[in-house]
């Protein structure tokens, strides 16, 4: 089995390492993985691959960043002749950033099949780029590797192929519990930044529709603010959040009253997580990771594809449109924990091993 992986963005480093191990581990299979370099500071790219012991990219596209058509035309540029030169059996791409669909694109037009891992995840809000990403990801896909029955359904109510659907769970559950304990093993981050346990709440902010709105950053950063008269606000600021605050001249008001550190590695991240009293964030990967550890989180958005974590009262919106944030946000903040959730919402740790499985099984793999 010949597999090309995309890669290129922060999160996906975290999935690509737990199922390009799996990879690793099957007889007569091999991988090509391929960074097209979306992220590329050394804390938003490289510390992922030593950390979480990813074998080096065997193609590095170095594409960079810029406007979303320069961006995603130049990577299917790159990633069209990679797959020329190596014709793979699949391609897989993972979530819904600029590197997927670009990805995804590139195999199809080539008549690669396509294995989305992330698929069926939805907002219903077409202004994320994230939104017009993953129906297109979708829809391109020969095999839609669902994380959640949620997914599923939405996947079904836009008339997929049902045998193209795969339950198959979440690799960032498989990434958590293979790593959670070298992470409390081998993390300093707690005595690096004098963070007591259960005494400081973890704040993380990227998303472009919270940052790039002068009005929804600055009701965002007065909430955070507000949670910092109680308690110690731990924010990992992700390069994209530190230009807007910068260019709305909200930065040093930030660096008074928050604990701003630059973007940690996963191991820092878990423990941050896994010791937070509370999580704020706007992060698809930290709100699933704050439920993994049993940390309550509270989620700036209007909307979540998480939807299974408001049900279980693990995760409650607020959004940063709302006036009234800064009373509901330290509102939240002191609200109990929820009851435990023991049902396995993302699987059990084994979707790297279901989605093998599944690109065995799939009938374009029989095929070539
Ligand atoms: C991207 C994804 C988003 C994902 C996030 C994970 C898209 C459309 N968005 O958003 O879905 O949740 O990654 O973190 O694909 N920058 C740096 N250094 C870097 C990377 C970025 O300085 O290593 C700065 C650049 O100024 C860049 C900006 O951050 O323009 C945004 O980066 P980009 O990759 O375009 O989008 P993200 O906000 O990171
Ligand atoms: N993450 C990290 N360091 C940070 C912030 C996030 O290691 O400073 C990890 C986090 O644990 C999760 C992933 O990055 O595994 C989530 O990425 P991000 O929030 O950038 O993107 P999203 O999940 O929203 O697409």
């Amino acid at each position: 089995m010949r597999i090309v992986t995309i890669v290129g963005a922060r999160p996906q480093f975290v999935k690509a390492a737990v199922l390009s191990r799996e990879i690793l581990r099957r007889k007569g299979w091999h991988e090509i993985l391929v960074h097209t370099g979306q992220h590329y500071d050394e804390n938003m790219s490289s510390v992922f691959f030593a950390e979480l012991q990813i074998p080096t990219p065997k193609i590095s596209l170095g594409i960079g960043s810029g406007s979303h058509g320069q961006q995603t035309g130049r990577m299917l540029e790159a990633i069209e002749r990679v797959l020329l030169e190596h014709r793979p059996d699949w391609v897989i791409v993972f979530g819904d950033t600029n590197s997927t669909l670009a990805g995804a694109l590139a195999a199809t037009k080539l008549q690669i099949s396509v294995a989305h891992v992330e698929a069926g995840l939805r907002s219903f809000n077409r202004q994320m780029p994230e939104e017009i990403n993953r129906v297109l990801t979708d829809h391109l896909s020969n095999l839609l590797l669902a994380p959640t029955a949620a997914a599923v359904a939405n996947l079904r109510r836009e008339g997929v192929d049902e045998d193209k659907i795969h339950l198959v769970g979440d690799v960032m559950c498989d990434a958590i519990l293979h790593y959670r304990r070298t992470a409390m093993e081998q993390s300093t981050v707690l005595d690096r930044f004098q963070l007591t346990p259960q005494q400081f709440v973890l704040a993380t902010i990227h998303r472009a529709e919270n940052t790039d709105d002068p009005r929804r950053i600055q009701t965002i950063l007065d909430g955070l603010l507000e949670v910092a008269r109680q308690f110690p606000v731990v924010f990992p600021v992700h390069p994209r959040t530190r230009s807007a605050l910068e260019r709305f001249g909200l930065w040093q008001a930030a660096c008074k009253s928050l604990r701003v550190i630059e973007p940690v590695g996963y191991l820092d991240m878990v423990m941050l997580e896994a010791n937070a009293h509370r999580i704020v964030t706007d992060s698809g990967g930290v709100q699933k990771e704050a439920f993994l550890c049993g940390t309550p989180c509270i989620t700036l958005r209007d909307e979540t594809e998480w939807v299974e974590l408001v049900a279980a009262g693990w995760n409650q919106l607020l959004s940063p449109d709302d006036p009234e944030l800064q009373s509901l946000l330290t509102a939240a903040i002191e609200r109990p924990e929820p009851a435990e959730c023991t049902a396995p919402l993302y699987g059990t740790g084994d979707a790297s091993t279901h989605i093998c499985n599944s690109l065995v099984q799939c009938p374009e793999a029989k095929a070539a």
